[in-house]
This record gives structure tokens, sequence and C-alpha cells, in this order.
């Protein structure tokens, strides 16, 4: 272990001049960032306080606060409270550049195009401590690796997942309850075909989530599009287009795609519809990990009494769609129907993975994860909205989740938007083409989960000039 210097040289006159231009925020952190890697600043070394490297560099204090945040969120420094600011004491390992040769470095997968949704959350950090994990369950492998396991998925996990929710979401459930999926889309699965004859009818929003719509048409189910508005989807408009309907499919927290959180006189209304009908509600919670201001809504789970309620978790948001790794909390009287058809479809999910996460979240790095990547979505969200100010769009800045919409002005349609926002450098979604029978509205749906902030705001940028100047140059 080497040494920390005691006395370290002023370096920040390594710092070259910063462009006056354009963000410097971005720069300095790059810049920092590399006099770390090149181990010019060694582990543990303070770094000065704010207000001073501001004054050094005739910068504006809250520019360098943002960039020392960011190295903080990227695990390259650590910030005490009330101590200051630390090169941290193992810097992510792929950025070693300073240290002898040794096996190439393990390093992320590359990140998608700038704008595309679902991006995971997972940082340097977190890759570290999963690293590690994954090393560790591979030295002690879970019985469940060598043996058939339970169909609901290991233990540990399912324990972790009954705490998170009924401290963060409001859920009291057993752990019966709980399995454990690949992902909501396998547990859409798993519940329409357990619970869902091919005839059934189900309500869907309108706009609706395009992976869950085709999956309900591949079973056969007919499809209800029920409005949504401000407040989210209407049920009393699902009442009049089919009151007999035996299930709803909806996302209450945060409605996919415009972004509504479900009101609660709706939220009561479609309770007592549910228990009337003797439906399902089908609770998709894909983004309530992910709120900017206040607390989230409690789940409908929460407030369902007459247990028709299944709900839905993910970690694909929360963490990275390439783990498969969700969770459905069950009404106790489907729990053995979904039991046998889970045993008959894919047996039990990969112990191995069930057993590093469990990790993984006893240990709190899941929350101290969550922390880390609030913060950077909410900077990736800014810098998005930054990028496209001066576009010809109307962009609606949401207050939780990890996608905006900006919407078309005037009579623009949104396949040509995307189209240009795409030369620009912006991948996107058309809002229209996630409408069922509702009036389509034009407009862009953009992802900034998973994009550096400099990443994002460049090709939002990049779409804006291509729009603004309709392909023309
Ligand atoms: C509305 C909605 N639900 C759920 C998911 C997550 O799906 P999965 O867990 O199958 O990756 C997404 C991902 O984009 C989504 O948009």
């Amino acid at each position: 272990m080497q040494k920390h210097r005691t006395n370290p040289p002023d370096w920040s006159a390594l710092i070259p001049v910063l462009p006056t231009a354009g963000p410097r925020r971005d720069a300095l952190q790059a810049e920092l960032r590399r006099l770390i890697e090149t181990r010019v600043l060694l582990p543990g070394q303070k770094l000065p306080p704010s207000r001073e490297l501001a004054q050094r560099l005739k910068l504006a204090r809250g520019a360098v606060v943002a960039a020392y945040e960011q190295l903080a969120a990227d695990g390259f420094v650590d910030a005490r409270l009330g101590a200051g600011t630390y090169v941290a004491a193992q810097v992510p390992e792929h950025s070693a550049h300073g240290t002898a040769p040794q096996a190439p470095a393990p390093t992320g997968p590359t990140p998608p195009a700038p704008g595309k949704l679902g991006g995971g959350t997972v940082d340097d950090k977190t890759l570290r401590d999963l690293r590690g994990l994954f090393r560790e369950a591979l030295l002690r492998p879970p019985p469940e690796f060598l043996h058939y396991g339970d169909p609901f998925g290991d233990l540990s996990l399912r324990r972790e997942v009954v705490d998170y929710l009924r401290a963060s979401r409001g859920i009291r459930a057993g752990i019966d309850q709980v399995m454990i999926t690949s992902g909501t889309q396998s547990a859409l699965s798993l519940i329409a075909r357990a619970l869902l004859p091919s005839d059934s009818r189900i309500w869907v929003e309108d706009p609706c989530y395009p992976q869950a719509l085709n999956l309900f048409r591949s079973l056969g189910l007919t499809i209800i599009p029920v409005p949504v508005d401000q407040d989210g989807l209407d049920p009393a408009a699902g009442v009049l287009a089919a009151p007999e309907a035996e299930a709803v499919y909806l996302t209450p927290s945060h409605q996919f795609p415009l972004g509504a959180t479900l009101s609660m006189p709706r939220r009561l209304a479609l309770l007592d519809w549910a228990q009337g009908a003797g439906a399902w509600i089908i609770e998709d919670d894909y983004d309530s990990e992910f709120r900017f201001t206040g607390p989230p809504l409690a789940a409908l789970h929460g407030i369902d009494r007459a247990g028709r309620v299944i709900y839905l978790g993910t970690f694909s948001k929360a963490l990275a769609p390439g783990l498969r790794l969700g969770y459905a909390v069950l009404p106790v009287g489907v729990v053995e129907t979904v039991r046998r058809l889970r045993d008959l479809t894919d047996r039990y999910p990969n112990p191995l993975i069930e057993t590093v996460l469990a990790r993984f979240m006893a240990d709190g790095h899941y929350a101290a994860h969550l922390r880390r990547a609030r913060k950077r979505c909410r900077m990736a969200r800014d810098a998005l909205v930054e990028g496209l100010s001066a576009a010809p769009l109307d962009v609606k800045i949401p207050e939780q989740g990890l996608h905006l919409i900006a919407y078309a002005r005037g009579d623009e349609v949104d396949a040509e938007l995307q189209r240009l926002a795409q030369a620009g450098g912006l991948t996107s979604r058309q809002l229209s083409q996630m409408f069922l029978k509702a009036p389509a509205q034009q407009g862009l749906v953009i992802g900034y989960s998973g994009f550096e902030t400099a990443e994002i705001r460049a090709a939002a940028h990049g779409a804006t000039r291509a729009i603004t100047s309709g392909g023309r140059g």
C-alpha cells in the first residue's frame, strides 16, 4: 500500500487552461479524473476545498462542486461530510493507467446510442461491487447450483425484496408470495398464462408499454384500450368499455410513456371495480426507484384489501436489464397455480445471480447504488433538457423515471422529428406509435439513463441543430 503524501505539491497548476465557452465543469472533471488515473493524485489524497480550487482556476464554485460530485458518483473520490473530498482508496480498476502493466483490465459493456430507452444505471463502483460478489459466489456456489431449486427463487433474495418493498413501497407481503422472475416480461407472461384464459379481456393504458401489449396480443387476449390523462388511467372509461374484463395492466406510479401518476380517487375506484368484477390488477412499478422530488406514492398493492393486485418490480432499471431479474408479489390464493406453471416453464431462476444480488442488497450496496444512480440520472435528465432547450419542441421535464417526452409543436409529425434527431446523433421512439385508439400525440420518447452528461447533452445539441435546420445542413 502506497503511503499518502503529507504535503502534496500544488498540482492544480497541472490543469490546463479550461475552455472559456462550453461546459467547463465537464472539462474540469475530465482533468481531475486524468490526474487520478495517471496517479498524479494518489489514493487518500485530499483535494482542495471547492471554494479554493474555484478561485485558483477562476471558475464558478458550483462548477467545482458539480465536478467533485460527478467524480464521487463515478467512484474516483470520496466526499466525507464536513471533512472534505479525498481521492478514493481504490479508483475504478479499468482506469488505472499509471500502475504496472497487468492482465487486461475488465471493462464495462459498450453503452447503447444516446437517447435509447432502457439503459441500466450500473456505474464503475457498482460494477466493482458486483464483480467481487460474483467471484465469491463462484468460489462457494449455492446448493441450487448443483441441484434443483425452488420455482419461486432463492429465499435470501426474496427476503431482501420483502424488506425493500415494505420500507420503500408500503407493501406488506409474506416471503411465500414473492416470486423472483426473469424481469417484468417473464412475470407478465407467467401471470397471464396462469390466470387469464385466452378469451379474457384486459384493460390496457392508451398509450401503452408496447412489450406488454404485444405479449397480451400474442396470447390471444382481447385488448381494451382505456384512455390516460393527467391523473393516469380512467377507470370510468374502462367500466364503460368492458365492465366485466378479467384484468387490467397499468403503470400507476409513472405511466408509460406519458408520465402521469394515478390519482388516489382513481386508485380507489380501480380497486373497487376489481373487487366487484373479480378482476386482476397487474401493477407494473418499473421505475419508482427514480423519484427526483418528494417521496413516491405508495404502491396500489399497499392499499389493496381484497387481494386483487399483482405487483411487479424489476432490476432492469434499478441496476441493469442484462441481469434479467425482477419479482412479482402474488395474492396468496394464486401462489400454487403460478408456482406450478413456473416449474413447467423454466423451473427456477439462476441461483448464482440471485445469491449475488441478495448479498448486494444485504450489504447495503443496493441502497448506496440507488442513491448514486438517482443523482446521475437526474444530472443526465438535466443535461438532456438543456441540450434540447433551443429545439422547437415542448419538453416535459419528468419528476420520476428515466425517459422524457419532447412534444412536437404545430403540425410536425414525430416520424420526421425522429429521423432528424437520429441524424443529429440522438435516438428516440415515436410517441404516436404507442397509442391504440385515443388520438395519437406526436412527440419523441427519449431515454437518459446510462449516459454520461456530456454525451447526452452533445447528442441533444446535435438533434437540436438537425431539427432546427430541418435537415438542410
Ligand atoms: C413499462 C415498463 N415495464 C417494465 C420494464 C422492464 O422490463 P423487464 O424487467 O422485462 O426488463 C420496462 C422497460 O423498459 C418498461 O418500460
